[in-house]
């Protein structure tokens, strides 16, 4: 199973941002993770389009989106356009879901599909077969910095068993206070991709931070 790290340009220092996009990718970034905020399905507002078109222009790596808006349906053209690999939704947030993860594979992306805290696993039980991704929060989305919430650690352990019953080979990424002291009992749990803000961009080193993170991904790791 392949481990993924995805730096969240959240906690980047924007001011820097060639700079910072530098030093993940020197430390091995797997994927750049770009939180996507209307204010109105989480309370805060962020970036769109224009944070996403510029790093495409400083970076190959793939660009994981994680829209945290209502209708993320209404970007699914404009995202695809832009060079997005990854485009990851909420179901609490729109209704036809199983057709806008369709479209997101017809556009060239990945579908992914994010579950919040009290989100149950059922809601994505019936589309699996359309997901390329499915995110375990474990934090209620909106900001940067919070404490990883103990329950996600047993659901990523439940959606890694149903997404292995179902033959599905969808990455399993979970996102919110990951830590060097929480990465570990979310890999063991069964996550293989993982979102990192404040634990990379937070370090004085965000490289060696992804570096470090990656290597407490190992069967045996302490939890
Ligand atoms: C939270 C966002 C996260 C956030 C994670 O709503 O979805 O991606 O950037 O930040 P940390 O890693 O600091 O919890
Ligand atoms: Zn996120």
């Amino acid at each position: 199973m392949a481990v993924r790290i995805a730096p969240s340009m959240l906690a980047a220092d924007l001011g820097r941002l060639k700079d910072q996009v530098a030093a993940v990718v020197a430390g091995g970034a797997d994927w750049l993770h770009v939180d996507v905020m209307d204010g109105h399905f989480v309370p805060n507002l962020t970036f769109g389009a224009p944070l996403i078109r510029a790093l495409r222009k400083l970076t190959e790596v793939p660009l994981d989106v994680h829209l945290m808006v209502t209708e993320p349906e209404k970007y699914l053209a404009e995202y695809a356009d832009l060079g997005v690999r990854v485009f990851t939704f909420h179901p609490e947030a729109t209704t036809h879901v199983q057709r806008h993860l369709a479209a997101a594979r017809e556009r060239g992306m990945l579908a992914g599909l994010a579950l919040n805290p009290a989100t149950p696993l059922s809601l994505i039980e019936e589309v699996i077969p359309d997901l390329d991704l499915a995110l375990i929060m474990s934090v209620n989305p909106g900001f940067g910095g919070q404490r990883y919430l103990p329950g996600a650690t047993d659901k990523i352990r439940r959606l890694r068993m149903l997404l292995d019953g179902a033959g599905s080979s969808a990455t399993l990424q979970v996102d919110g206070g990951i830590t060097a002291d929480t990465i570990s009992t979310a890999f063991l749990a069964g996550a293989d991709a993982f979102v990192a803000g404040t634990a990379v961009f937070g370090q004085a080193d965000p490289a060696a931070a992804v570096r470090s993170l990656r290597s407490l991904c190992q069967p045996g790791a302490p939890t």
